[in-house]
């Protein structure tokens, strides 16, 4: 049922802080005499001890699971200490890669029937890893056949294109990453920052929906474009593939996301007065890069579409003409849930806009289940 929507994309994004809600409900326990929040996934409790004397984490997956899990990356390295390594299924598979017995490996999968994923995972299985599931389909194939994991229980996603899946993904495995790193003194106030962005997250998602007319207006200017880049790094790598994967598959215009520390090495070389360019660029740890990046696509007369935290308009644009995105800030590791959310709006607005079909893309399926 799509309520008061026209579309089932449109409605997944907007009920995403409903989503997120859910995906978190039971599982933030707030207590005991110290006050301090401890995570509880009652899937991996009886594991928890194997992940963390786990040698490596390697997340599987494809498309935007892939690309959640790519968000999560970091902090889970942070929070627990141990090596995580991506790999995108089919390719661990073509490769016949290597697991161990001391791998974790975590399959991440909205629907829980990508043929790819389910293929990786039996593979692992045999080669003796701990398999972990992040699923949101319970009786799933991959819910069933991993030894324990996590529903992200963001509710039925019915649009092809992947939306509140990915932002309850990307929690559960934030979730995931404080569970693993425990408490430990030097890490407490960073934990309780996590967790308080956690509980605040519904309300910024909220916050950010707003921009769905100016993301309209993008759109428009936007509409009879070729081609489309998304610049992003750390933390907000995966937002830049992650957003021009929302803008191919369903707009049918051509979009590639690329790590901004790679721009030098090849991407520069298409940079001119008409390729439009979102950058990335809200307020973390990689802002001074990102700053210079945009300096030097403005040097290049690049037509720039800046994401950026609010307050940050003038800092980012300085020198140069270009339009502004500003969202909400939140705890780093937690800002990709809400940058998503602005691209997640413009692939929606450019598919109506182009006059596409937004919940069908030509060619594509829910679960791809054959290889
Ligand atoms: C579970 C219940 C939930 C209830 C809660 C109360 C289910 C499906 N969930 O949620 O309704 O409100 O207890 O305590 O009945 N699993 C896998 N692979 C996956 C995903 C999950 O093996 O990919 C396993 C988990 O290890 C766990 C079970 O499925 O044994 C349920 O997982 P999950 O729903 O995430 O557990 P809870 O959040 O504890
Ligand atoms: C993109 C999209 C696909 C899926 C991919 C994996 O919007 O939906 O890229 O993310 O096919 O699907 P799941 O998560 O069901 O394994």
């Amino acid at each position: 049922n799509k309520g008061r929507y026209e579309h089932y994309m449109q409605k997944e994004i907007h009920e995403q802080p409903e989503s997120l809600t859910t995906t978190m409900r039971g599982r933030l326990i707030q207590g005991g005499s110290c006050k301090a929040t401890t995570v509880l996934l009652g899937g991996l409790k009886d594991h928890m001890k194997t992940i963390r004397r786990s040698r490596r984490i390697v997340f599987v997956g494809c498309g935007t699971s892939y690309n959640a899990a790519l968000a999560a990356r970091p902090i889970l390295e942070e929070l627990s200490g141990v090596p995580v390594t991506m790999e995108i299924a089919s390719d661990l598979l073509d490769r016949q890669g290597p697991i161990y017995r001391e791998d974790t490996a975590v399959f991440v999968s909205q629907s829980g029937e990508t043929a790819d994923t389910l293929l990786a995972l039996e593979y692992a299985l045999e080669n003796g890893a701990l398999c972990v599931g992040i699923t949101n389909t319970v009786g799933s194939a991959i819910a069933r056949k991993t030894h324990c994991g996590v529903h992200i229980n963001a509710g039925a996603e019915i649009g092809v294109a992947s939306t509140k899946a990915y932002t309850s993904q990307i929690v559960v495995m934030a979730m995931l990453a404080l569970a693993v790193g425990g408490d430990t003194i030097s890490n407490q106030a960073r934990r309780e920052a996590i967790v308080d962005g956690l509980y605040d997250l519904p309300s910024k998602v909220r916050e950010v929906l707003k921009l769905d007319n100016e993301m309209k207006d993008l759109a428009k200017q936007l509409i009879a474009e070729q081609s489309l880049l998304v610049f992003g790094r750390g933390y907000n790598y995966a937002t830049a593939l992650e957003g021009a994967l929302k803008v191919k598959e369903v707009s049918l215009m051509h979009s590639e996301g690329m790590l901004a520390g790679e721009m030098k090495h090849g991407p520069l070389a298409l940079v001119d007065e008409n390729l439009p360019i979102i950058v990335i660029a809200t307020h973390d740890a990689c802002f001074s890069k990102q700053q210079s990046v945009i300096q030097q696509l403005h040097a290049r007369r690049g037509r720039l579409i800046v994401v950026c935290s609010k307050g940050d308009a003038a800092s980012v644009c300085s020198g140069g003409s270009c339009r502004v995105i500003e969202v909400p800030q939140v705890e780093d590791c937690l800002q990709p849930v809400v940058n998503i959310v602005p691209l997640q709006l413009l692939a929606y607005h450019l598919t109506v806009l182009r006059g596409h079909n937004v919940d069908q893309p030509r060619n594509l399926a829910k679960s791809v289940t054959t290889q």
